[in-house]
């Protein structure tokens, strides 16, 4: 694709594909040509109006805000996810791995349900400062809302669109909630900072607030989750890799940094285009929806030696995993600190770690890649 066809337009999905490292970042750095607002794209806002015509709180979060309301928006919350701030969470975060890896028996586990996926939900559910009792419900709510539609019959994909409308209705009742008895009773949780966060004059509304903890759990569960299982796959795939990583040999950040390139977590992202655009010889015109795909541009043998191998101490990698420029990840170190906990625990715990032979399912999303198992041993 990259080098036949590197931007083309797909009738059936009636969308653009854009698939080289140099277009996928132009699209990114360009918001006032790709834009990120629902709004942009026709149809899109009835589309995801909820019973009462109104689009979830979610849209109204930074990721589908363009500048220069985007940047009201990060402003307010941005400080509490600066590399600085989310170090200070490292040992709650080995604490609540650590649980998690002392309930594991040994023998044969399934490293997503039992390490992957409960550790970044935990996370950012301390973070938050949500009770203990509610993360089960939070993990189907995560589950429900990165689901793929199944669009093979009419009623198939009404009751898709109902699930997803009433688990979207449900979390911004509990997040409602939950704001009020913060304002009720701060407490030293990020919930109460969000209530009190002020920028230049700003604060976010209830609904923004809403939105912005319902974007958390959606935008750093799933994709943490599939990069410390991506990350795995990669590690025990390359004989005597583990090792060096337990040595240092191979710097585990490092390692890490290839598993997003290589696997990336986050495939692709949707854009709509405020103009006609003109990207590798290919006009695009105005009002169209365009994907990016990251897991593309990340292979772009123009830009990474051997790009289609795992290269554990690959440096420089300038992956485009986490996304680039305006809505570069807000998590980004969030994510990779957990990685490195996750994985150097169960790294020094473990010393051996296999795949069980199995058939790897892909999970079922369009735009997330990982497996919805992956038993080790
Ligand atoms: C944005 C990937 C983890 C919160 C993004 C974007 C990507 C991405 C590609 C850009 C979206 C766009 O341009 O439209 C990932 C990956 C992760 C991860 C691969 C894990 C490996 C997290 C975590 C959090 C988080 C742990 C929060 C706790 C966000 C937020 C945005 C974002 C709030 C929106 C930023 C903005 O619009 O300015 N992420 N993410 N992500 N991510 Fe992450």
């Amino acid at each position: 694709m990259r080098a036949e066809s590197p931007v083309r337009y797909d009738a059936d999905r009636e969308l653009w594909d854009v698939f080289r490292y140099e277009d996928v970042k132009r699209v990114l750095n360009t918001d006032e040509r790709f834009s990120s607002d629902p709004a942009t794209m026709p149809g899109f806002e009835e589309e995801i109006a909820d019973s009462e015509g109104e689009p979830p709180p979610v849209f109204d979060t930074m990721l589908f805000a363009d500048p220069p309301e985007h940047n009201r928006l990060r402003g307010v919350v941005e400080g509490f996810f600066q590399p600085r701030a989310i170090a200070e969470q490292a040992d709650r975060i080995r604490e609540l791995t650590e649980e998690y890896l002392d309930d594991i028996k040994g023998g044969e586990v399934d490293l997503v349900s039992e390490v992957a996926y409960p550790v970044p939900v935990d996370v950012i559910a301390m973070m938050l400062g949500v009770p203990t009792d509610d993360r089960a419900q939070f993990k189907r709510w995560s589950d429900t809302l990165i689901e793929r539609p199944n669009a093979k019959t009419e009623a198939a994909m009404e009751e898709f669109q109902q699930r997803q409308q009433q688990t979207q209705a449900e979390m911004s009742q509990y997040f409602a909630e939950l704001i009020e008895a913060r304002r009720a009773e701060p407490q030293d949780d990020l919930i109460t900072a969000i209530i009190e966060a002020e920028v230049d004059g700003h604060r976010l509304s209830e609904r923004e607030m809403v939105g912005f903890c319902t974007l958390l759990l959606v935008a750093g569960n799933i994709t943490t989750t599939n990069l410390i299982t991506n990350a795995m796959r990669c590690f025990t795939a390359q004989p005597g890799l583990l090792d060096d990583l337990r040595t240092g040999d191979v710097k585990l950040s490092t390692a890490i940094e290839e598993a997003l390139r290589y696997r990336s977590p986050v495939q692709a992202l949707f854009r709509v285009t405020t103009e006609s655009v003109e990207l590798s010889g290919q006009e695009i015109p105005a009002g169209e929806g365009v994907v990016a795909w990251l897991g593309s541009a990340n292979r772009d043998g123009d830009v990474f030696d051997r790009a289609d191998e795992f290269v554990a101490d690959r440096r420089p990698n300038q992956h485009l995993s986490f996304g680039h420029g305006t809505h570069y990840c807000l998590g980004a170190p969030l994510a990779r600190l957990e990685a490195e906990i996750i994985l150097s625990s169960l790294l020094e715990r473990y010393e051996a770690i296999e795949p069980v032979e199995a058939d790897l399912q892909p999970i079922r999303s369009s735009f997330i890649y990982g497996v919805e198992e992956y038993p080790i041993r």
